[in-house]
């Protein structure tokens, strides 16, 4: 018999110690129980003392990005949690019978999980790279985004907030006015980095941009943490190559579901 409880000041520090045994596993509910509690709502399963399994619903984006971890049996419980109507649930293969049974209407896709650790990434360097951080670069970064077809638009104001929060690198061609390709890192940790928002423009694809603007990235992370981690849809080949060119290595699979939202990775 599982004992699920909301996690709250009284039981946080025994879930932080759980999740500390593995912060690249359980990388997004060590961050975000920590540092985005207002938007962060986690149920923990517990059998003798133990943890067994926990979901998280994330509600500071565009749509709750839901994270459900842990044992077949404590994900049963743990999956009535979730009361959301839409939302992106970030699981196991191990746990998706039990969201498609949950969820019927669900679209599933298989992300793989790529890391690469200090001492193992070669960098590629090139002076068309620099990291973002003026109203011009958020402009170029709204422009660049707008030819992203599947993405909602952002707006500047948006863009200038994430360049000042988060380590975004760009490249920029046209006498350092054009940015064509970018990456950034929205979880910054010491034991590890997440990378994510990987894009060149549709024109400019396949002369190693993205490779540059990843390379820049990653090296910032590894400089500052052990590790930098990423997700990428498992049939994104020049994803893939690019990730693998700079040292990343799959270290396993997660599944993404789309419950309602139309997002895909
Ligand atoms: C993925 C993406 C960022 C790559 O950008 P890019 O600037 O073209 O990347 P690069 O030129 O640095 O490297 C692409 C590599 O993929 C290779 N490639 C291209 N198509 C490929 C395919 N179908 N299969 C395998 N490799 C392929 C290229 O040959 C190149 O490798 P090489 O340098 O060894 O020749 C770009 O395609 C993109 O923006 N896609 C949409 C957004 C996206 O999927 N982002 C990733 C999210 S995780």
């Amino acid at each position: 018999m599982f004992r699920i409880e909301k996690v709250d000041e009284n039981n946080k520090q025994r879930v932080i110690d759980f999740l500390k045994l593995d912060v690249v596993k359980h990388v997004f509910a060590f961050y975000d129980i920590q540092f985005k509690p207002k938007h962060t709502t986690m149920h923990v399963a517990f059998e003798n003392g133990q943890v067994k399994g926990y979901v998280l619903v994330y509600t500071a984006l565009e749509f709750p990005s839901v994270v459900l971890e842990g044992e077949i049996d404590a994900a049963k419980e743990l999956v009535e949690h979730v009361s959301e109507k839409r939302f992106i649930m970030h699981t196991p293969p191990s746990l998706l019978p039990i969201v498609k049974e949950k969820f019927p209407d669900a679209k599933t896709y298989v992300e793989d999980w790529m890391l690469v650790e200090r001492g193992k990434a070669r960098f590629f360097r090139s002076n068309l790279v620099r990291r973002l951080s003026t109203k011009g670069d958020a402009e170029e970064l709204a422009e660049l985004l707008s030819t992203r077809g599947e993405r909602p638009r952002g707006t500047v104001k948006k863009y200038m907030e994430m360049i000042k929060k988060m380590p975004v690198y760009g490249v920029f061609i046209n006498n350092n006015h054009k940015l064509i390709s970018y990456a950034g890192s929205f979880i910054q940790l010491p034991q590890v980095w997440m990378i994510g928002g990987v894009y060149t423009h549709p024109q400019q694809r396949n002369k190693g941009y993205a490779t540059l603007a990843t390379s820049a990235v990653t090296q910032e992370a590894l400089r500052k943490a052990e590790k930098a981690a990423l997700f990428v849809r498992s049939n994104n080949y020049p994803a893939i190559r690019v990730y693998e060119k700079i040292g990343y290595r799959k270290i396993g699979e997660k599944i993404w579901v789309d419950v309602r939202t139309g997002l895909k990775p």
